[in-house]
């Protein structure tokens, strides 16, 4: 029996998880916990992130994760080498498989990275293309205001708020002429159409979630029905999941208290 745990500030590592539900992958179980009492993380210090993501793997820990995702830009960005170093078991963020997408997408070497705050704050994208793509130039922009959208189901594409906003924030990037944009953060490909149809056809869109289930699926091709944990709000983040998730079935999520989770 493998379980794969998965998590998330809230709905963004729902990104993942329907990827990696699409493709399969070798795991028996999938656990998914969505910290949607402190969402957001993007807005927070690198200390709050990494003390939460470990309370987060701890959880997970606790629901017999044998392995973990950290489905979260944000946490990927500032906790994963804290979270390696802190647990035994293996554990994967977002960032790495992004950016190698990215490297290899690339043609005119512009490359744009969209995240929260703290993620490009980090500046893991520019750090980790620069062995990658040493000639590419990488030009970051934080768009804190997705992720709330999200959140509250703001994202369909007619959307009008989602769509201004989108366009707010990648205005700058479309005037570098960008080809290659990395969504940084998992809340963002439910923006994918508007972000796709603001930039052009001419703009490949990086996403995390696709990356990583492209290479779980080459171990296996299970479809476990999910299991949802969250800290806040369950019947919220359940209406949320099964719109996003297309699921036909009805979507449960238990309540836990994060907090009785050791941070140190
Ligand atoms: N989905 C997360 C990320 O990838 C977190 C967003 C947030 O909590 O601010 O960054």
């Amino acid at each position: 029996m493998k379980t794969l745990g998965i998590f998330d500030s809230g709905v963004g590592g729902l990104t993942v998880l329907r990827e990696i539900a699409a493709r399969g992958s070798a795991y028996d179980r999938i656990v998914y916990f969505g910290d949607t009492g402190r969402v957001p993380y993007g807005t927070r210090s690198r200390e709050t992130i990494v003390r939460y993501s470990r309370q987060d793997v701890r959880f997970l820990l606790s629901r017999g994760a044998d392995e973990i995702i950290v489905a979260c830009g944000t946490a990927s960005a500032n906790a994963l080498d804290d979270l390696k170093a802190s647990f035994s078991l293996p554990i994967t963020g977002v960032i790495d498989v992004s950016a190698e997408a990215a490297a290899a997408a690339t043609k005119n070497g512009k490359i744009g990275v969209i995240g929260t705050a703290a993620t490009i704050k980090s500046g893991v994208y520019p750090r980790k293309l620069k062995d990658l793509a040493p000639s590419a130039e990488v030009f970051g922009q934080a768009c804190p205001l997705l992720v709330p959208l999200a959140e509250y189901g703001f994202a369909e594409p007619d959307n009008e708020i989602a769509r201004l906003t989108c366009a707010h924030y990648l205005k700058e990037l479309k005037e570098k002429g960008i080809d290659t944009l990395i969504l940084g953060c998992t809340h963002f490909p439910l923006f994918a159409e508007l972000i796709g149809e603001y930039l052009g056809p001419g703009v490949r869109l990086v996403n995390s979630g696709a990356e990583l289930a492209r290479r779980l699926s080459a171990g296996g091709s299970k479809t476990p029905v999910p299991e949802f944990y969250v800290s806040d709000d369950p019947a919220g983040f359940c209406a949320d999941a099964a719109i996003f998730l297309g699921s036909d079935r009805p979507v449960s999520a238990s309540l836990t208290d994060i907090a009785a989770y050791p941070a140190d």
